[in-house]
């Protein structure tokens, strides 16, 4: 039967999602000769038909390599708590109903909606209105339950480990304590993954609070050993014993969640204070979420795109694509967002950072 498919890249962007849409384009057209139509900018295409367009193998032609989303995105755009101007003032509305209309109106058989946790809750509320949907696992931070790997971490871990590489010669010749610190939100799997790979002598993970004076001793033993410079990785949502985490803005009624940033130069000042050692930070930024995807990402990616039109095919709703061990699946999306992926402060890899020396902080 021919079917009409949507789909949509919801939340923060990272490398990988153009081939995850043009996984979708094409096995869509050429296995099954099915019509794509591409929404703009998350879910807030659902409310205005305008950003809606037919997806051809043409407009995915070349996009495999590129990193950001052809279809556009938000990380605010929520039609259950969508905010408003009114008068004046920004009030918050529901806007679901619209967008479940504007689905039928399209003549959409199914919705692929592409995001981490804050867009795959959006899809599972959609589906529980009746909404045909299936999830592709986006994040960065890789912090999804359900999936062993979301698509877009392997690119943030390389650019981080890249970075600690090109730091450490720097930071040897100054005899210096550079500090990187790195996204993941609440979730430290790019500190712990890049910093071991990166060679870093510490590193704060928010799953395991730091105590600041081991730290601190961690940093002078190394120095009072002949090693003149350290590395230390701080993930943006780490935080000391009995501390906060560093938040840059709070969540208010435009932005539904806090944005984290500013603990590097938070744990500059302290081992500034307690080590008489030249300190420096550097804030890696969105520059962990752009550029080309590498191999896995894109294999993955496509994976995920072909695996979502599969599922579409079979009916299996409300479900999302998932990788578990070197294969391909399908998961719930509500078990998928109950609760996050977390590194574990007793797992393996953990027990690997300190098996080699470096310092987590406690
Ligand atoms: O979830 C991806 C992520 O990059 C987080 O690591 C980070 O905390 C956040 O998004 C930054 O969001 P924004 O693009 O709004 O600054």
């Amino acid at each position: 039967m021919n079917k009409k498919i949507g789909i949509l890249t919801g939340g923060g962007d990272c490398p990988g999602l153009n081939a995850v849409i043009r996984g979708v384009v094409k096995s869509a057209i050429i296995r099954h000769g099915w019509e794509v139509i591409g929404i703009e900018d998350g879910f807030d295409g659902l409310l205005d038909l305008d950003k809606c367009r037919s997806l051809t193998l043409e407009s995915v032609r070349g996009i495999l390599p590129r990193g950001g989303t052809i279809l556009g995105t938000t990380n605010r755009g929520n039609p259950f708590s969508y905010p408003k101007e009114q008068d004046g003032k920004i009030v918050i509305i529901d806007q679901s109903d619209k967008v479940v209309e504007n689905v039928r109106t399209l003549g959409l058989d199914a919705l692929i909606a592409i995001g981490g946790e804050g867009s795959l809750k959006i899809a599972l509320e959609l589906a529980k209105k009746g909404v045909p949907v299936v999830g592709v696992p986006k994040t960065i931070d890789n912090d999804l339950r359900g999936t062993d790997f979301t698509f877009g971490y392997n690119t943030a871990l390389e650019t981080a480990t890249d970075a600690l590489d090109k730091l450490h010669t720097t930071a040897e010749s100054h005899h210096r304590v550079m500090i990187l610190e790195v996204m993941g939100r609440y979730a430290g799997w790019i500190a712990l993954e890049s910093g071991i790979a990166g060679g870093a002598d510490v590193i704060l993970i928010p799953e395991i609070p730091y105590d600041f004076t081991r730290v601190c001793a961690a940093i002078k033993k190394r120095s009072d050993r002949g090693s003149r410079f350290s590395i230390l990785v701080a993930a943006e949502g780490a935080f000391p014993v009995g501390g906060d985490r560093v938040v840059a803005k709070s969540a208010d009624e435009r932005n539904a969640i806090e944005r984290l940033g500013g603990v590097g130069q938070y744990v500059a000042k302290q081992i500034e204070q307690c080590l008489e050692m030249d300190v420096r930070v550097t804030v890696l930024g969105h520059l962990q979420r752009g550029g080309s995807p590498t191999t896995f990402d894109r294999a993955l990616g496509s994976r995920f795109g072909t695996k979502a039109v599969a599922m579409v095919a079979a009916g299996e709703f409300g479900k999302m694509a998932c990788l578990r061990g070197r294969t391909i699946g399908t998961v719930s999306i509500e078990d998928a967002v109950r609760d996050l992926n977390l590194v574990d402060p007793e797992g393996e890899i953990v027990r690997t950072a300190e098996d080699l020396g470096i310092m987590l902080g406690r």
